[in-house]
Order: structure tokens, then C-alpha cells, then sequence
């Protein structure tokens, strides 16, 4: 046998062996190592589920800032959002969208959003505190 072959023959005896006795360790360990994993994967999430926010209702309110104010607390003449009851909120939206209200922008801002979208934002703006 060439010097090169026993190096590799070698190299293959000891490598078997070490993945062996790693895959004994593994077995041996495996509860403490499942379990350690489940903590982990309890706590990740615990932690996402307290710190997840749903940015979606402030998202889709942001363009109405630019005329109602921040968080809908107007400071000119436009009315201001901020408090707004719920089903007032929707009633109103509705009535721009089909034209019911008459309006001058507001009609173009309600075609925007689907039913589903005013349901959210009414619920933003509805928890904003009036200033
Ligand atoms: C370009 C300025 C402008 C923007 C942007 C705007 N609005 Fe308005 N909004 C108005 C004006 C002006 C009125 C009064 C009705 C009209 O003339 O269209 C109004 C009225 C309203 C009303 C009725 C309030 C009341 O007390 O009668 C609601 C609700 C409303 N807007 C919601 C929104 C929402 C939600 C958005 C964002 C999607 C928005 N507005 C974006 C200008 C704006």
C-alpha cells in the first residue's frame, strides 16, 4: 500500500469513528437536547407574541395626517378623526365612497380603501385619544 492510501484509509477509520461517537453523544443527549429546544422555541414564541404589533390600521391612516393631523388630531378646519366613534367612522366612509355625502376630496380617498381596510382604520382612529 502506497503511503498516500494509508493516510486515506486512515483518515476514513478515524472519521467514522468520530461520527459515531458524536452519533452516540447525540442519542445519549437527545431528551436534554429536544427539551432545551422546545424551551427555546416556547420562548421565542412568547416573546414574538408580546411584542408583535400590527402596524397595518396606523399604515393604511398615515396619508390621512397629511389633512386630519397626526393620528387624526386635526389643528386647522378639517375634522378631526382622532375619538371618532367606530360605526360613525364606517357610516361616514361609505357614504363618501358611494357618493351619498357629498364631498370634495374625500370621495377619491374613499373609492381607496376596501370595506375591510375602513374597518380598520375606524378602529385606529377610534382608539386615538382627541387632543
Ligand atoms: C386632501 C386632504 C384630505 C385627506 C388626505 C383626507 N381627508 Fe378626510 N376630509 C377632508 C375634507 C376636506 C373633509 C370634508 C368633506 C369633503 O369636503 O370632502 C373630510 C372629511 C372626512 C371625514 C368626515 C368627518 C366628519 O366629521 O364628518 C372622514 C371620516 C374622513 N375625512 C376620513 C378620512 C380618511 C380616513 C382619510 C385617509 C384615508 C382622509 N380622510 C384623508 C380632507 C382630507
Amino acid at each position: 500500500m502506497a503511503a498516500s492510501q494509508k493516510f486515506w484509509v486512515l483518515l476514513v477509520i478515524i472519521g467514522n469513528s468520530a461520527i459515531a461517537e458524536f452519533r452516540g453523544k447525540l442519542r445519549d443527549g437527545c431528551p436534554m437536547i429536544m427539551y432545551r429546544m422546545l424551551l427555546a422555541i416556547i420562548g421565542l414564541a412568547l416573546f414574538s407574541a408580546a411584542y408583535a404589533v400590527d402596524n397595518r390600521p396606523r399604515n393604511l391612516s398615515a396619508p390621512c395626517f397629511a389633512c386630519h393631523g397626526t393620528d387624526g388630531n386635526s389643528e386647522g378646519g378639517m375634522p378631526v378623526l382622532a375619538g371618532m366613534d367606530k360605526a360613525l367612522f364606517v357610516s361616514q366612509m361609505s357614504d363618501f365612497k358611494s357618493g351619498a355625502r357629498p364631498a370634495t376630496v374625500m370621495h377619491q380617498h374613499a373609492r381607496g380603501y376596501t370595506d375591510e381596510e375602513i374597518k380598520l382604520m375606524a378602529g385606529f382612529f377610534e382608539a386615538q385619544k382627541r387632543k
